[in-house]
């Protein structure tokens, strides 16, 4: 059995440049490996907390130094010798030592840097693909290759023009394999930016790849997407459907959903109608992450009875990748899907208790990075081992978001007999 024998970090950086955790484990049969931890702009209140330095001083306070302390100091100590496949043992000791609800004391990416990296050793000891080892730590489910959701047109918090919604993603959910996903993707957005370029609009990108230009509404973001899709040859609907994130908690001002692209004010009530209207007016729109703003839970009620037959509702920063949340949310018929990201809640047995929890209960699952990420490719791993059905990270373009789909592909090419969760 391989053990532990040290753990470690440097202050690395994210694609918005800021400091984030490498942490890496090595094990007794001489396995070093790492993982990256990304980092959100539109966090939910209730995530695990990341600890950064503070203050003005190095990196504007941005600095992970401390965080790295807590892991050679405190971690360390407390792994060396352990098994590194016990991955449930490791998370429980990472939990008990920091003590806190949510991961204060050592900070959420302290915590995640270490327990991904421990995966990664563990997957490489037993000579095993990391999504291998992940799907024997689920039971081993059949894999299946996620669908992705690839957000093309950029706004909110991710970018510095006018459009409200976050996301808008195009979902090729239709096609027959993983491979023909990313090809059709790709091929609606170099459309996407052929056509914005013959308008005279920006093609600049924002920090998830997609473009983000200012526009008159978010319809009008809407009715770029179908143009491209059209243009580009592949059927709307049929092939390639279309998802938002409203990340709605962010235009949430005074008790009110402040459009501000198109300077409207509008109750919950007049917003929930929108979206229907919106809906109603798209049908390819067939998912919609974050329509309500967080804590609204009677809001979130009312949207999903509003529309959560006829598509999917998808809870982000509702859930925060939670258990208890996500419970209480099952219980109370919130949504019907969770997004899932791993330094929402700061271990992987904890992300995989609450996949486990969602796809028990008929909960639609979302993988996904976050806007500020890295090269580590571990969600695409873990959509497939998991067998999540739907991955969102990002746009055809930055690296750090093509690296999943590379890595996707690459698993797409070891499996045996790759099954698209699509088609
Ligand atoms: P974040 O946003 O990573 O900036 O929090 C992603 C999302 O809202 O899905
Ligand atoms: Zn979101």
């Amino acid at each position: 059995m391989s053990r532990i024998v040290d753990v470690n970090g440097i202050e690395a950086f994210d694609s918005r440049g800021n400091p984030t955790i490498l942490a890496a484990v090595t094990t007794s049969d001489g396995h070093k490996s790492s993982a990256l931890v990304p980092s959100g702009a539109s966090v939910g209140s209730l995530e695990a907390v990341e600890m950064r330095d503070g203050d003005a001083g190095r990196f504007q306070g941005r600095g992970v130094r401390k965080a790295l302390q807590g892991i050679t100091q405190e971690i360390k100590g407390a792994l060396v010798g352990k098994s590194v496949e016990d991955q449930a043992e490791i998370d429980k000791t990472l939990c008990d030592l920091d003590g806190t609800p949510n991961k204060a004391r050592l900070g959420a990416n302290a915590i995640l840097g270490v327990s991904l990296a421990n995966a990664h050793a563990a997957a490489a000891s037993k000579g095993l693909s990391l999504y291998r080892h992940i799907n024997d730590l689920v039971g081993n489910p059949p894999m299946t290759l996620p669908v992705p959701m690839l957000n093309v047109l950029n706004g909110g918090a991710h970018a510095n023009n006018n459009v409200d919604i976050q996301e808008f993603m195009v979902v090729p959910s239709g096609v027959e394999d993983f491979s023909t996903a990313v090809q059709a993707a790709a091929e609606i957005f170099y459309t996407l930016k052929q056509n914005l370029a013959s308008k005279g609009i920006s093609t600049a990108v924002g920090d998830e790849g997609g473009f983000a230009p200012d526009l008159s509404s978010d319809i009008e973001a809407i009715e770029l997407l179908i143009t491209a899709i059209e243009r580009s040859g592949w059927q709307l609907g049929e092939k390639i459907n279309l998802a938002l994130d409203c990340a709605a908690t962010e235009f949430f001002v005074d008790g009110h959903y402040r459009l501000e692209s198109q300077n409207r004010t509008l109750t919950r009530e007049e917003w929930i109608d929108e979206m229907e209207e919106i809906s109603s007016q798209f049908p390819a729109i067939t998912s919609i992450e974050d329509g309500i703003h967080e804590s609204d839970y009677e809001g979130w009620k009312k949207l999903n009875q509003a529309l959560g037959s006829k598509m999917q509702l998808v809870g982000d920063d509702l859930f925060v990748t939670n258990p208890g949340l996500l419970n209480r949310g099952i219980a109370d018929g919130w949504a019907n899907a969770i997004l899932i990201k791993l330094n929402q809640i700061g271990t992987l047995s904890e992300t995989l208790e609450v996949i486990q929890i969602a796809q028990s209960h008929g909960l639609g699952t979302v993988i996904s990075h976050r806007s500020g990420d890295t090269e580590d490719t571990t969600i695409a791993d873990l959509a497939v081992g998991t067998s999540a059905g739907q991955i969102k990270t990002g746009s055809m373009s930055r690296s750090e978001r093509v690296a999943k789909y590379n890595r996707l592909l690459q698993i797409n090419q070891e499996l045996e007999n790759p099954v698209y969760a699509g088609s």
